[in-house]
């Protein structure tokens, strides 16, 4: 593209209403990212000089989610005029305050078109300056335009935008919609905004106003359809949002599968933006991976499994497992039912089995955690096997404590850990041991209480129980066999 546009301007100042929600419409997310940093990842794709956001609804939250995706954005607010057109005039103001030169190119978007790329923004602009417009608008065709502005052309030119509120029987049936999408000279947008009014069904100052008086003014205006009606489908309510995060993520998968990644089952596999997928990754059914997940080459994922922020290495496998900011290892393996809560590295081939949870553990090479644990705050060595049903007690009420427990131990089953306690290289616990002080390396630990046998206890104190007719018969067996 030779010429940049001078400002990308997104408009995420409305209230949404149609999403019957407390969120803004904008930070409502689709494939892990929201609204507003779908539209701002795809403005920045076409490098402007400057990128403005437009808020006032909600207008912290908003800023600060434009900001902590992107902080060179400049925040621009709306006043109390409504509409798309008092919108796009606030953020001139605030680009001009910036020193920005509006003469070139400006971009303008919603930020509620979460599929719009920078591909698309680019064809536009192209279209834009090859032609020599005015304004360029991207327009689509629905078979249900409903909602949508109409692109209204006399003898194939287009000559203005109808809102469907405003539109007469005769233009609501036109299919051709706006996209909210446009390219404006930047001069002929400041001046035709000043002509702009509040004489419309909602009471707003249109956007979409400045294309009918460009028009008028016998400037060139064109209208540029794209075929692919999803890249310009607006979230304007939660029906919308639940099938364009559907669609976003048929060609996220989609594009892995032609990476080379094996999705069994594409329809039940949701895989965010920013995940990363090494060629010969195996997804099975029913997996989410979420937020910035990383998974190498070999490594087989599900089914039924979610991770998210989770770095799974090379050979990996991850059975129904729940994970987030976690690391595993290469060759390690996790669940069935494992729940990995943040702070977790398994080392390389290390085990983690049905029914853990860790949080804040680091399991080494090759250390095996199999069956009913629960390891926080602690570390493992390598070569480490916990028994079944082994607790890292870190908690004292009001706070945490670590473990750490050598490499090649043999934790017997039921251990308990009474955190804070270091426990050597090479040591056993014997079954069912409470562990409340160190041991050295290579020491036995064994909680030595012997056990008691009161015969007859169950005849005699629970007589005419299920137990006490069991006890009874075993004892006439035996006598029988004895006689
Ligand atoms: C708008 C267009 C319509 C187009 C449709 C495509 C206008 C008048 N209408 O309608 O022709 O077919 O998008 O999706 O432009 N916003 C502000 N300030 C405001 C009002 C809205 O910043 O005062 C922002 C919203 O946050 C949103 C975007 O502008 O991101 C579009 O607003 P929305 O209310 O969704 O407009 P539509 O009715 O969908
Ligand atoms: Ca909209």
């Amino acid at each position: 593209m030779d010429q940049l546009p001078a400002a990308v301007v997104i408009l995420a100042a409305g209230a949404g209403t149609r999403m019957k929600s407390a969120l803004p419409k904008v930070l409502h997310s689709v494939a892990g990212r929201t609204l507003l940093g779908h539209a701002i990842a795809a403005g920045r794709q076409v490098n402007p000089s400057r990128l403005c956001v437009v808020v006032r609804h909600e207008r912290d939250r908003v800023a600060a989610d434009a900001l902590g995706f992107d902080d060179s954005v400049l925040i621009a607010d709306q006043d109390e005029t409504p509409g798309t057109g008092r919108a796009v005039q606030c953020a001139l103001d605030r680009l001009a305050a910036d020193g920005a030169d509006l003469g070139g190119p400006i971009i303008v978007t919603a930020a509620d078109t979460p599929m719009l790329d920078g591909g698309i923004l680019a064809e536009l602009m192209r279209c834009h300056v090859d032609d020599g417009n005015a304004v360029t608008v991207l327009t689509t065709h629905l078979a249900n335009p409903t909602g949508y502005g109409r692109i209204v052309r006399e003898r194939g030119a287009l000559v203005g935008i109808v809102e469907e509120k405003d539109a007469t029987e005769e233009q609501r049936a036109i299919t051709e919609v706006n996209a909210a999408v446009y390219v404006f000279d930047g001069a002929v947008l400041a001046e035709a905004l000043q002509g702009v009014g509040q004489d419309n069904a909602q009471g707003e100052v249109y956007l979409t106003d400045v294309v009918r008086i460009a028009h008028e003014r016998g400037l060139r205006v064109a209208g540029v359809a794209v075929e692919d009606s999803w890249t310009v489908e607006g979230a304007n309510d939660k029906v919308q949002l639940a099938a364009l995060a559907k669609e976003m993520n048929r060609r996220i998968v989609e594009d892995w599968m032609r990476e080379g990644v094996t999705v069994i089952d594409p329809a039940t596999t949701w895989i965010d933006v920013d995940v990363e997928l090494a060629p010969d990754v195996t997804i099975l059914p029913g997996v989410q991976l979420h937020g910035a997940c990383r998974v190498e080459t070999g490594a087989t994922i599900g089914p039924d499994t979610t991770l998210t922020d989770v770095e799974v290495g090379d050979g990996a496998t991850v059975i129904r497992t729940h994970g987030s900011l976690a690391v595993i290892g290469p060759r390690a393996a996790i669940g069935p039912f494992a729940y990995l809560r943040p702070g977790t590295y398994v080392g390389e081939g290390g085990r983690l089995g049905a029914f853990v949870e860790t949080r804040n553990a680091t399991i080494g090479a090759g250390a095996a955690v199999p069956h009913l644990s629960y390891v926080a705050d602690a570390e493992i060595g390598a070569g480490t096997r916990i028994g079944a049903g082994t607790v890292f007690v870190n908690h004292d009420g009001v706070r945490m404590h670590h473990t750490t427990v050598g490499a090649h131990c043999q934790i017997g089953s039921g251990t308990l850990f009474v955190a804070p306690v270091t426990v050597g290289d090479g040591v056993y616990t014997g079954a069912g041991t409470t562990v409340r002080r160190d041991v050295p390396p290579g020491a036995l630990a064994v909680n030595s209480t012997s056990q008691r046998i009161i015969e007859g206890w169950v005849e005699r104190s629970r007589p005419e129980t299920s137990a006490a007719d069991a006890a009874a018969a075993a004892q006439a067996d035996a006598t029988g066999r004895d006689a």
